[in-house]
């Protein structure tokens, strides 16, 4: 990257140069950069990856715009700098790589609704590195949401509630409660046959403290299907209290994409969600996603298995996904 900045650049508040040598453009007040001149790639310095880490912390989503360099197999060797890459459990991944595309022509490629992905196991992915592939000419942002900053500015009542909670998280939720447009029977038969052949559930804590920042954050979204030891009622209820804060648009970042644009999120500080209101244009993404930890509530608990396959290590899932790829 160019170590030359016009002056006008240094002067801009919107720039936070915390960051070694990054340049990064505040996009919101409480979440998201663009990170400005740099090219992702597995190369990366050890300092300059060392700043990009601190960032992301900080930022929960970095955005990186004209990564045309980037191909499938140089963006999954840039993923694996964060840690080890794993494949989605259930969606068979292209060509025998990790990656998830998210193809809108087929009819489980459009993510929206509030998420973070893959809480229906236990030790959810930690990062989640999304390269625009195909773009539509207009629509289809996507939104980020900032769920340590939604704890945060919680009343000390609701604070203390939320810290008790634990929930289920389950692929197999349901699919098409929250959904406005027609959800297509294509697309419900799709997300059963594919997203949910194998049925996995985790129970996580609501409250969760981040193993880097420490932060606590609020673990929600739509895999969440009902708090443990509530009816069903009591759970939709609660569950609209909480994360109606984390998506208060004070929390959120919304990114527009272009071609080959580039965005990394900490997924154990937000949620997204991927606007769908594009139409027949065609939209492809595709995703790396790199393993995490179990999350860990407020006294020290980790998220624990309820259900899950037979074929239940990453190992044999790899090897069982590569063979239905
Ligand atoms: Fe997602």
């Amino acid at each position: 990257m160019s170590h030359a900045h016009p002056v006008d650049v240094l002067a801009d508040a919107r720039i936070d140069t915390r960051f070694g040598d990054l340049r990064i453009r505040r996009l919101a007040g409480h979440i998201g950069g663009e990170v400005l001149g740099l090219a992702l790639g597995a190369d990366l310095s050890t300092d300059t990856f060392a700043a990009l880490q601190s960032a992301l912390l900080a930022h929960k989503v970095l955005f990186f715009r004209g990564q045309a360099h980037l191909d499938d197999e140089s963006h999954q060797a840039f993923g694996a700098r964060f840690g080890r890459t794993v494949a989605h459990p259930t969606v068979p991944a292209p060509n025998g790589t990790k990656l998830f595309e998210l193809d809108a022509s087929k009819g489980g490629g459009r993510a929206d609704s509030w998420h973070t992905d893959v809480t229906f196991v236990d030790a959810f992915p930690k990062i989640s590195i999304l390269r625009g592939v195909t773009i539509p000419a207009y629509g289809g942002d996507t939104v980020w949401a900032n769920t340590a900053k939604a704890y945060e500015r919680l009343p000390d009542a609701l604070k203390r509630l939320a810290e008790q909670l634990w929930a289920v998280h389950s692929n197999d939720y349901d699919y098409g409660a929250d959904r406005t447009d027609a959800a297509t029977d294509d697309r419900l038969r799709h997300h059963k046959e594919v997203f949910v052949s194998a049925v996995y559930e985790a129970e996580h804590p609501l409250v969760h403290v981040h193993p880097e920042t420490g932060e606590r954050a609020l673990l929600l979204g739509h895999f969440l299907k009902k708090f443990v030891g509530l009816s069903s009622t009591e759970s939709a209820r609660l569950f609209e209290l909480f994360q109606s804060r984390v998506i208060r648009l004070e929390n959120t970042v919304r990114w527009s994409w272009q071609q080959d644009d580039v965005a990394i999120w900490d997924n154990r500080a937000t949620q997204h969600y991927a606007i769908n209101d594009y139409g027949d244009q065609p939209r492809v993404v595709r995703r790396v996603t790199v393993h995490g930890e179990t999350a860990v509530a407020v006294d020290g608990q980790r998220s624990r298995t309820r259900r899950r396959p037979e074929a239940s290590n990453d190992a044999q899932l790899d090897a069982l996904i590569t063979r239905t790829a």
